[in-house]
């Protein structure tokens, strides 16, 4: 791996074993795109990659004869407004109201390592020797500003990760009205824009689209990231690039706030990627000595198709995105009463659930909303992170400890940014509340937003959560947020700063997550937002896992866990049994099914198991003994395939593969059972060809198994008897399957 700077030519080669990444320093002193994509080998001089095309109506930005036009440049952070018309990756407002910036290279500095960014999530390094990053300092004279581009090239991955940041050094402040984490120029536009889009329960679809001439893209401005509509990501791929070949760009932004990831193709061909935080209400005003630092987006480039683009995010994301205690251990298996219980339940019936639940071998009992205020609805309580001793007469400390008692753990749900006007909160600080005067502040699910800008209202809810921590026996938390934002409006920012609202929401947020996973460093957080609203690497690097949507019907998990996984690893992705007719749809899938879709994740129920009979509490049972045998394989030791879209056809397929390969664990789910249907093969990837397999699945509860080598697994297929998607329940049928190698097989990989 190196970064490597060639003098003469004025250009950086970024490059290790799968990628190499061009920068140049044109004459004028701006910075050029000149390559991203496979290695290539490095030489002297690549400035004959610069494309100069003497064009009709160009406008030259150089005072000299050079034909040098910004608007036919690939340009590695455009501005607006100096010959170039594409949509710029930053503009800054000058005091005299210009926008007009001319950023020119002054320095430069390469270390081993990556340093962290100031009070915002990002990938990072155990050690110097993982990473090298160059950071490219520019300086815009009239404005006095400084723009310094970071880049972190990761030793054994095709990964660089990027972004900005801003310093005011001269007296006048500026605005900065938009500032993208990075900005990418390719030649030509034979590609295809992969989003994952969505809505609620229905999280994370796979959506693709060619590119056109013109603006295309995905932008989140709820506050939530993108909300279960969109996700900070997109990937460029080749029209021909499949899941197993072909090359792919994708960019995946670490922030949890409003996003804006966009393509712009220009009539010449050239296509441009923009990632960052949306411009639309954004504004900050940047003062004398004062830094902006924009949030970081991750770059993966693969030709080994979309799976490759997959397993890349999925191993930095985590090991180097997730962190403590919880990264690389196996998730507990757990039972949450939401959907057995919702607001109905007293201690009585907790510890009965609990019981219940410890017989069948859960580990972790999770007491979801409605334990706290006056909560036995969702009109009222939020904000009261006090145990409601009606419904709990132990309080939450005698309670943690009783479920202790059991043998279970404990966890708990908060919705730490909210309140409801109906709370004590609300009486005593109604000012907490972000919104704008003089207009109506919308609610939403009866609440409304905590100002998470101002210092005071984050630590008041720390300090009531953290006593909870403190004094009880809690080993999990689920952290919560079911609403989207309106009326943003800080009372204690003045007028020239309300552009900042969004951002310093999420940056309250971070903090507040950050002080209690440094207080309470065993404790395993999980994100929600109305099921997977704010699924994003932002929020995992505090809470290593994310419950992915309140869609819990298996048939329906098939296509949010098959997107979800397009940038997140399964240990993220939270996923659960739950009860049947299914509460969101009515539907009614075999336990099988819903058993062998939810162990693709961090596993557990949502049910209250006395609805369940002797037979299905035998199931579970048996359920939860495979889960502990293969969640290390699941959740920290393997490559994840997708093989079978539910986008595309009846079936849905994948696997996950151990480093090694000695080992897999693989599904095969069907939306309709078909009459007199054609054959089914379902061929499995990622296994060592000239290893010999034993296949171990079951069909109506009798076990069989057979034996064959990797290739004939992959290249010839799995033979489906539709017999057997029969016996496993016919619509929504599903077969589990378990690799183990006759012999063991040996190959090494990094983190
Ligand atoms: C939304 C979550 O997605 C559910 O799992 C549950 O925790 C409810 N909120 C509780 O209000």
């Amino acid at each position: 791996m190196a970064i490597i700077f060639h003098e003469r030519s004025g250009i950086f080669h970024l490059t290790n074993d799968h990628v190499s990444y061009l920068i140049r320093i044109m004459e004028n002193g701006q910075l050029e795109n000149l390559y991203y994509g496979k290695k290539i080998r490095d030489r002297e001089d690549f400035s004959h990659l610069h494309d100069e095309t003497a064009r009709p109506h160009l406008c030259v930005s150089l005072p000299d004869p050079s034909m040098l036009s910004m608007q036919y440049t690939r340009q590695e952070y455009p501005v607006y407004g100096t010959g170039d018309y594409r949509t710029p990756a930053l503009t800054i407002r000058q005091e005299n109201g210009s926008r007009i910036s001319v950023f020119t290279y002054e320095s430069h500095t390469i270390q081993r390592g990556k340093p962290a960014l100031e009070g915002l999530p990002a990938t990072y390094t155990e050690s110097d020797d993982e990473a090298e990053t160059l950071e490219i300092r520019l300086f815009d004279k009239v404005s006095s500003t400084a723009l310094i581009l970071s880049y972190t090239l990761f030793e054994d991955l095709p990964v660089i990760a990027r972004h900005a940041r801003i310093c005011q050094e001269g007296d006048a402040p500026v605005l900065i009205e938009r500032a993208m984490s990075c900005s990418v120029e390719f030649l030509g536009s034979d590609f295809e824009m992969v989003q994952l889009s969505g809505a609620w329960a229905r999280e994370r679809y796979v959506r693709v689209r060619p590119l056109e001439i013109g603006l295309q893209g995905v932008q989140g401005l709820a506050g939530t990231c993108g909300g279960a509509e969109e996700n900070p990501f997109l990937a460029l791929k080749r029209p021909h690039t499949t899941e197993h070949q072909g090359e792919v760009y994708g960019f995946s932004l670490v922030y949890s706030g409003n996003f804006l990831a966009q393509t712009e193709v220009s009539p010449f061909d050239m296509t441009r990627v923009l990632m960052g935080i949306s411009p639309e209400s954004f504004a900050w005003k940047l003062e004398k000595g004062e830094t902006f630092t924009t949030p970081e987006a991750v770059m993966v480039w693969s030709d080994r198709g979309l799976n490759g683009m997959s397993q890349v995010y999925h191993r930095l994301y985590r090991r180097r995105l997730a962190r403590g205690y919880w990264r690389d251990r196996e998730r507990p298996i757990l039972l949450n009463n939401w959907e057995g219980t919702y607001f109905d339940f007293n201690e009585e019936k907790l510890l009965q659930m609990a019981r219940k639940a410890k017989e069948v071998g859960v580990e972790l009992f999770v007491l979801d909303d409605g334990w706290f205020g006056e909560r036995n609805d969702d009109f009222r309580g939020l904000g009261d992170w006090f145990c409601n001793t009606d419904k709990i007469p132990s309080g939450i400390g005698g309670l943690s400890r009783k479920i202790n008692e059991i043998g279970l753990k404990f966890g708990l749900w908060v919705e730490l940014e909210m309140i409801n006007m109906d709370s004590d909160l609300y009486r005593a600080h109604p000012d907490f509340v972000l919104r704008t005067p003089d207009r109506y502040a919308s609610h939403s699910r009866h609440q409304h937003v905590l100002d998470f800008t101002r210092q005071e209202v984050v630590d008041h809810i720390h300090d009531m959560i953290a006593k909870i921590l403190r004094e009880s026996e809690i080993s999990y938390i689920k952290w919560d947020m079911n609403r989207y934002m309106t009326e943003p409006f800080s009372a204690h920012l003045g007028a020239d700063r309300q552009g900042e609202v969004m951002h310093r929401y999420m940056l309250g947020v971070y903090s507040l997550y950050e002080r209690l996973t440094s207080e309470f460093p065993q404790v395993l957080f999980e994100s929600c937002a109305s099921g997977g609203a704010r699924f994003d690497p932002g929020m995992l690097y505090y809470a290593p896992q994310a419950w992915c949507s309140d869609d819990t019907d298996a048939n329906e998990r098939c296509k949010i866990q098959y997107g979800t996984s397009m940038v997140y690893p399964l240990s993220m992705i939270g996923s659960h049994v739950s009860a049947v007719p299914n509460h969101q749809l009515s539907r009614t899938t075999p336990l099988e099914t819903r058993g062998a879709v939810a162990m693709f994740g961090t596993f557990g129920y949502e049910l209250d198991l006395d609805t369940l009979s002797p037979g299905e509490m035998e199931t579970v049972k048996n359920q939860i003994i495979r889960m502990k045998k293969l969640r290390r394989l699941i959740q920290t030791d393997s490559d994840f395939y997708r093989l079978l879209s539910p986008f595309e056809g009846n079936e849905t397929g994948w696997i996950c593969v151990s480093g090694d390969k000695s080992r897999a664990a693989a599904l095969l789910c069907q939306r309709l059972n078909k009459v007199n249907a054609s054959w089914l093969r379902f061929k499995l990837a990622g296994l060592e060809e000239n290893t010999s397999y034993r296949v171990t699945f079951e069909v109506g509860g009798i076990t069989r198994s057979f034996t064959a080598f990797g290739d004939e697994l992959m290249y010839a297929g799995i033979p489906v008897e539709r017999e057997d998607l029969l016996r496993q329940g016919g619509d929504f049928a599903a077969l589990f399957y378990e690799l183990e190698a006759d012999q063991g097989v040996s190959m090494i990989r990094g983190f």
